[in-house]
């Protein structure tokens, strides 16, 4: 059976395809290489296109045999989200309802979502249930709550079966070396240390420092980006045996701040990490911690690479790696 990964060719994506070439899916990655990496396709068939091109996905969707659908593809970065809030919702919610459009016309009716832990907004309980209210706080975690109303609106107008993973924070990179984080530019804390270490990064800025947390820095929920992936597998055969829709956290139940990590990451590299002070960014949240009890109870999945060591670790040999190739 024949699996389209939309955004195959990206960091969270490419280690999916991986996962599911192992497991004996055939798999299409429909990418258009906005952030996608060439560097980062292992293997499966690759049709270049773009989301927001109907046609392009149609040509896609004309190979035959198709089981489901995992969703990837989407602009990621809070920040930015706040300054051109219209790029977001255009290319977020449009790409995802065009790739519905095309589900809908070809009769697929299984689709794995890519959402996100800032669905919720700031934390009323820790950690935090699939149940807690959804009061996303910066535009990208809007794009991910409205996707989320849509997918509940098709599934009772056009039974359309859908599961929501909401991503707490993605990290690490695969243990075989094979694949990694390469995103232009990089936000993400784990990489932007790791780069600053390798003189990849000019300096490293350490965002808020008067968070109301016990070092007064942000606290996260850091899961390995292989165990996310892994989640997918499971999430998909679920879906093709029984479908039922599902919002499904992606997360650890375990957290850091940002002082904890960069303290890892002195360890494990055995170097220093000086920072810079800068103000909060804009929509930065003090506190993200998962429940990972559905997760663990309906995809029967287990968290395998997920202590802090190896997601460092494992980040640190592939930027070493590519260190002096980074785009
Ligand atoms: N940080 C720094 N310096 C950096 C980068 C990050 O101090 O160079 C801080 C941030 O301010 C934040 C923490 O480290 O307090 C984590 O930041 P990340 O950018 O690594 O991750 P976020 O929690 O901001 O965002 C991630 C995803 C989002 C998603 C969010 C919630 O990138 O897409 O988790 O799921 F919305």
């Amino acid at each position: 059976m024949k699996i389209i990964v939309a955004g195959g060719a990206g960091y969270i994506g490419s280690h999916t395809v991986k996962a599911l070439i192992r497991e004996g899916f055939e798999v299409i990655i429909f990418d258009n290489f906005s952030s996608g990496k060439k560097e980062l396709v292992i293997g499966g068939e690759v049709v270049v296109g773009d989301l927001m091109d109907k046609e392009s996905i149609r040509k896609a969707f004309g190979l035959k045999d198709i089981g489901a659908v995992l969703h990837f593809a989407s602009l990621i970065q809070v920040g930015e989200s706040y300054v051109n809030p219209q790029k977001y919702y255009t290319q977020n919610l449009i790409s995802g309802l065009n790739l519905l459009e095309v589900m809908l016309e070809t009769g697929i009716k299984n689709f794995i979502f890519s959402s996100s832990a800032a669905v919720y907004g700031v934390p009323q309980q820790l950690p935090i249930p699939e149940s807690h209210p959804l009061n996303p706080v910066n535009p990208y975690g809007q794009t991910k709550f409205f996707f989320e109303k849509i997918l509940e609106d098709y599934e009772r107008a056009y039974g359309l079966k859908f599961i929501s993973l909401r991503y707490f924070n993605a990290a690490g990179a695969d243990p075989e070396g094979q694949l990694g984080e390469l995103h232009e530019p990089e936000t993400h804390l784990i990489p932007n240390i790791l780069l600053f270490l390798l003189g990849e990064k000019e300096g490293f800025n350490l965002f808020g420092m008067d968070f109301p947390t016990e070092d007064g820095t942000a606290v996260r929920d850091y899961i390995h980006v292989t165990d996310l992936a892994n989640a997918h597998i499971r999430a998909l055969k679920k879906i093709l045996a029984s479908p039922r829709s599902e919002f499904i956290n992606l997360g650890t139940n375990k957290s850091y701040s940002v002082l904890e990590i960069i303290k890892k990451a002195e360890e494990i590299t055995g170097q220093k990490v000086n920072y810079t002070k800068k103000p909060k960014r804009k929509g930065d949240v003090p506190v993200l911690l998962a429940s990972k009890q559905k997760a663990e109870q309906l995809l029967e999945w287990k968290l395998k690479y997920s202590n802090i060591e190896t997601i460092v670790e494992t980040a640190w040999n592939w930027h070493k790696k590519n260190a002096g190739a980074s785009p």
